[in-house]
């Protein structure tokens, strides 16, 4: 497989419409089908569209608000728990990590990941339609990728504030180290975030976590250019949240 490893390529990988999201394996399942109407996993106008339905609930939500509501809570399932509640939706956060772990190709999914994510379907209304969709997204998508950034945060949570500490664990250990896209003959392109966070040419000195650098906020780690993500400032103050209530 092609793998892109510097900035400029994983950043040009990002904003050219000839490469799509890989389209996920079929399968006659729940995850089949909440795969097959989230925006994640769409291109073109069904992107727009869906896309869309996860935008405007998101614009309705208050950073500081879902800041002051992360606080005290654990780092695995703060951010189901301070969305969900947020969203108005009555999910049991278990169910949703549950439903999470082979939400995402390349895990292969296996009969209790399908169950878990018709049971999410079922305490989200059970309507197989493209709003059921999109709320289930937002809680998939914030879940493992959340819980992932207060993880390899917390570590370094005395280097400086919250914002500054946040900023750097993303460029440094993305929690998401990989994005992969496919070419129009097919053939699959690897974008490795790891690499291209630590492209000497953008960051210097780049293995070191230094919350001073200048150059942290222009890590790739939310994506860039034709589908960033759109959870972006919700995912920074749930963790900054944590981290200032796990240093109480
Ligand atoms: C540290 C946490 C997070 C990271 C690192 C992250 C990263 C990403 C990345 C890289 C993408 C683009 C994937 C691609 O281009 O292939 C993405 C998409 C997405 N993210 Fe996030 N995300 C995080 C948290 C969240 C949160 C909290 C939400 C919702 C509240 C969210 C909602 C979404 C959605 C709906 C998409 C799909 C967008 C589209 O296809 O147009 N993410 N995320």
């Amino acid at each position: 497989m092609l793998v892109l490893r510097t900035y400029d390529q994983v950043s040009a990988a990002l904003a050219d419409e000839r490469l799509i999201v890989p389209p996920p394996p079929e399968r006659d399942s729940a995850l089949g089908w909440l795969r097959s109407a989230v925006c994640r996993f769409s291109s073109g106008a069904a992107h727009a569209r869906r896309r869309a339905l996860v935008d405007a609930p998101l614009r309705a939500l208050s950073p500081d608000a879902l800041r002051r509501s992360a606080r005290g809570r654990a780092p695995e399932t703060a951010a189901v728990e301070v969305l969900a509640e947020a969203l108005g939706v009555a999910v049991e956060p278990a169910l949703v990590v549950a439903a999470a772990r082979a939400y995402l190709p390349p895990v292969e999914p296996t009969p209790a990941d399908d169950a878990a994510v018709a049971a999410l379907l079922a305490a989200l209304g059970g309507v197989r339609d493209e709003p059921t969709a999109a709320r289930a997204c937002l809680l998939l998508q914030a879940c493992a990728s959340t819980a992932g950034l207060i993880r390899n945060a917390l570590p370094y949570k005395d280097f400086g504030e919250p914002e500054a500490v946040l900023v750097e664990t993303l460029r440094h250990s993305p929690p998401i180290p990989v994005l992969r896209r496919q070419r129009p003959d097919g053939a699959l392109v690897e974008l490795d975030l790891v690499a291209a966070n630590r492209d000497p040419e953008v960051f210097a000195d780049p293995d070191t976590f230094d919350v001073h650098r200048a150059s942290n906020k222009r890590h790739l780690t939310f994506g860039v250019g034709l589908r960033p993500c759109p959870g972006d400032s919700h995912a920074l103050a749930i963790a900054a949240g944590v981290l200032e209530g796990s240093s109480r």
